[in-house]
């Protein structure tokens, strides 16, 4: 949320970043435990989760539906799950924040509960689009009214029933496919999503943790409503996204060495890392590991020379949260780097195309925006102030954008780091970011 007393980032240039550090947990995993644990029969103990805004407005909501869930405490949630038709209608609306997979999953996972209840967000939510989940979801028969704009609030109004669809989504989004999946859980017959493109497959993971049968043929995923979830442990891996603005940190300055501890290398997730190999950087993958269904690994990253690419689209959506930092590693390399596809980045917290190449030209570094994507020229950074306008991930990217710049960097509008990664300045600084956060 962008507000006056929003804590600002001062962030001085220079340093390099060594040791080793533990990122907070994944959000998209952290969301869906939650979801998935309070409609299973039993108890679910999760470790790793994600204490931030988004993923506790999630955890909140479902508190606020009757569940009974205890913590988190460092990282540790225990679900006690009512089962698939055991939610109780919410007295108030359910504030999901700044989240949009809270807000996109919800509809569905609420669209056939047979309860009414408002879906509200802060001002960035509330304008992002959401006829992308309110249209399908009509489609198998749920009533959501959204704005004439198609955003929230959401008024969700009971049905009798949901018929389940075949549905080919327009852009590749994980948040689309998991909503219409979590809707064709309580639909008659059988749910089926084909995507444009592979998108993350946390949500097809943890059903068939959770014992609930999904097929996948090509692109297109399936299941049939009507289902039990079993409740079961959970171990939720550090962020990969939350550990890009590291990776990248690590690659621009000299003399780094950093190690990632625990990070989930899901192949949906992890385009950040063929990307930045591309680009020259060195990363290395150590211990892989497999925990609870998600892949994982300690990821080591040493100081390269990056050069400028032409980013493979087909990587795009494999790493869609990751642009605000690659565009850092981007004015760093040498070169141009071009990136096209990628106009999902207009609709994410901000429009991270735009606001990101405003930071960039406010700190004298070439680049132009285009309808789905943007040209950077790598070249000096020099210091200067820039406006994160209530993004987390712009405000990250910047901070490590310090790191070759010439003079300090301020970066203004910082609250919202915490929906992510609480704790980032300190963990930052710990590793040698100087940065410092600063209150009006
Ligand atoms: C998410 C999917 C992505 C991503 C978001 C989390 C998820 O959104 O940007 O941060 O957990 O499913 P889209 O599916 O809208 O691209």
């Amino acid at each position: 949320m962008s507000s006056l007393s929003s804590p600002r980032f001062r962030v001085r240039a220079g340093g390099r970043l060594r040791g080793s550090v533990r990122v907070p947990g994944d959000k998209s995993i952290s969301h869906r435990s939650i979801m998935l644990g309070s409609l299973a029969e039993g108890v679910t103990r999760v470790t790793g989760f994600l204490e931030g805004e988004d993923s506790l407005a999630t955890l909140n909501a479902f508190l606020q539906m009757g569940v009974r869930i205890e913590g988190p405490d460092q990282g540790r949630v225990t679900i006690h799950g009512v089962g698939m038709h055991g939610l109780k209608q919410p007295e108030k609306p359910l504030d999901l924040g700044n989240s949009g997979t809270s807000m996109r999953l919800l509809s569905g996972l609420l669209a056939g509960q047979g309860l009414e209840l408002t879906l509200i967000g802060d001002s960035s939510l509330s304008s992002r689009p959401m006829r992308r989940v309110t249209d399908p979801l009509a489609a198998m028969g749920a009533r959501i009214e959204a704005t004439a704009r198609g955003t929230a609030p959401l008024h969700i109004r009971p049905v009798e029933s949901l018929t389940g669809i075949d549905y080919a989504m327009p852009m590749a989004s994980a948040q689309v496919k998991s909503s219409l999946l979590l809707a064709g859980l309580y639909a008659q017959g059988e749910t089926c999503v084909t995507e444009p493109a592979p998108t993350r497959d946390h949500t097809e993971r943890m059903l068939r943790g959770f014992g609930y049968g999904v097929r996948r043929e090509g692109n297109r995923i399936c299941l049939t409503g009507g289902g039990r979830l079993t409740a079961c442990d959970l171990d939720v891996p550090a962020d990969i996204s939350s550990a890009t603005f590291f990776m990248v940190g690590a690659s621009i300055a000299e003399g780094s060495d950093l190690t990632l501890e625990h990070v989930g290398i899901n192949p949906t997730r992890d385009g950040v890392i063929g990307i930045l190999r591309l680009m020259g950087a060195d990363i290395e993958i150590l211990n892989p590991r497999d925990v609870g269904g998600e892949p994982v690994a300690d990821l080591r990253v040493r100081s390269a020379p990056l050069k400028g690419i032409r980013i493979p689209e087909a990587l795009v959506p494999l790493a869609i949260d990751e642009f605000p930092a690659l565009f850092i590693a981007a004015a760093c390399a040498e070169g141009e780097t071009v990136l096209t596809g990628a106009e999902e980045l207009r609709v994410k917290e901000t429009d991270r195309i735009q606001v990101m190449a405003d930071g960039l030209l406010a700190l004298g570094v070439q680049a132009e925006p285009t309808p789905d994507g943007i040209r950077i020229q790598g070249g000096p950074i020099a210091g200067g102030q820039v406006d994160s306008k209530g993004d987390h991930r712009i405000a990250m990217s910047f901070a490590m954008a310090a790191l070759r710049a010439g003079g300090e960097i301020l970066i203004d509008d910082c609250a919202n780091v915490n929906t992510s990664f609480p704790g980032f300045a300190a963990l930052a600084a710990g590793a040698g970011l100087q940065i410092e956060t600063e209150h009006d």
